[in-house]
């Protein structure tokens, strides 16, 4: 089985050249991006693997299959980047439900620290030797209230950590899990109380129709003044535009994107010698009380072994079985998984 692999960093081929070896998958590595002026480069290949940034839209989908490639193997959880419904019936997606859930959740933490106690301006002074404390004065997380959008695989070990911190937890899911919720320190709620009473709000949810903004303007209205807001989901469940609104009017306390709405052309590369155009993204950048990580919360070394084994155990399955647990499909009528994998 022959692949060709997109959007590949140097970090990206241990893993997977010590599982394909194994298996008998054989990687190409590209580093560009999979769009439909790159989808020629996958002539010859028995399919594709995907990162989140790689675009798999119609025309895209039209190409691989003039090419006779038969299956996109997304390396990541999140696939708002595959046109699903176009690909029902022509091509088969598969994808990486969960590879480390705490290495997304802690790296929310870690920018959470970051930013509450000003460890980004602590870093930067000590080394000029700039002892200085004014400005520096933090917040104790102990006794705040965090809402939590989405409560599925991260949010689970985002809410656990935070209770450690004995913060207060309010929860808002699609599909609630109502065994997490104690009453107590961890409750589900409306998105309407999630947004008057937390302190912090950290997004978990996948980006869908449902979820597009869901931090926007009026969100940002009915929230906190000081509130602080983490990302590190998908970069359109925040307006960036309303965003950097409510930190200019001081109604935003702090943000922490590791994800950000218009990233593809940016995230991932270096850019420091460059001018950027993208004028919301650079004045969030400028701003004090603003971290920006660039879709790097799943980069740990246990991920990314869990990435190459789960796209090599994916790949190997389908072209043993012609099916994989882990195959999206939209006949379910929806974007979540079909479990059974026999919908297609
Ligand atoms: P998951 O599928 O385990 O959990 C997602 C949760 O969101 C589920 O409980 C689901 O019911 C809920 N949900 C679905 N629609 C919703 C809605 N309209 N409103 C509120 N909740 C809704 O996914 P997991 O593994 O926890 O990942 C969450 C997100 O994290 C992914 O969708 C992905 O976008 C992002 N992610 C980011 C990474 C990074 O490096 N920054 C790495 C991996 C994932």
């Amino acid at each position: 089985m022959r692949f060709a692999f997109f959007d590949a960093k140097p970090y990206d081929k241990p893993s997977f050249e010590k599982y394909g070896a194994e298996n008998g998958v054989s990687f190409k590595y590209f580093e560009t991006k999979l769009n439909e002026d790159t989808a020629e480069l996958a002539r010859g290949f028995d399919g594709v693997c995907v990162f989140v940034n790689d675009v798999v839209n119609a025309a895209v989908i039209d190409k691989l299959c003039e090419l006779g490639v038969r299956v996109v193997a997304l390396r990541c959880a999140g696939f708002n980047n595959v046109d699903m419904k176009y690909a029902f019936g022509k091509i088969h997606v598969l994808r990486v439900p969960a590879y480390s859930p705490y290495a997304v959740a802690e790296h929310a933490i870690a920018m959470l620290l970051t930013s509450v106690r000003r460890i980004h301006k602590a870093y930067i002074r000590t080394r000029d030797f700039n002892f200085s404390l004014s400005g520096m004065t933090g917040f104790d997380l102990h006794g705040k209230t965090v809402g939590v959008i989405g409560t599925g695989r991260i949010g689970r070990v985002f809410i656990d950590i935070c209770r450690g911190f004995g913060m207060k937890v309010l929860a808002y899911d699609k599909f609630p899990a109502e065994e997490i919720a104690d009453g107590e320190t961890v409750r589900y709620t409306d998105l309407d109380e999630l947004f008057e009473k937390s302190d912090i709000i950290s997004l978990h949810c996948p980006l869908t129709d449902d979820t597009y903004h869901v931090i926007g303007k009026e969100a940002l209205e009915r929230c906190k003044k000081g509130v602080v807001i983490i990302n590190t989901s998908r970069g359109a469940l925040v307006d960036a535009e309303a965003l950097l609104a409510a930190i200019k009017s001081r109604k935003v306390g702090a943000a922490c994107l590791d994800v950000y709405e218009e990233e593809s052309e940016l995230f991932f590369e270096d850019f420091s010698g460059h001018i950027i155009d993208d004028d919301i993204l650079a004045r969030l950048i400028s701003m004090p009380n603003v971290i920006v990580s660039s879709h790097q919360a799943f980069l740990t070394e246990e991920a990314l072994s869990n990435i190459a084994e789960t796209t090599v155990k994916n790949i190997v399955g389908f072209f043993r079985d012609q099916q994989c647990p882990n195959e999206l499909c939209f006949r379910c009528g929806s974007a979540e998984d079909c479990k059974s994998g026999k919908c297609f």
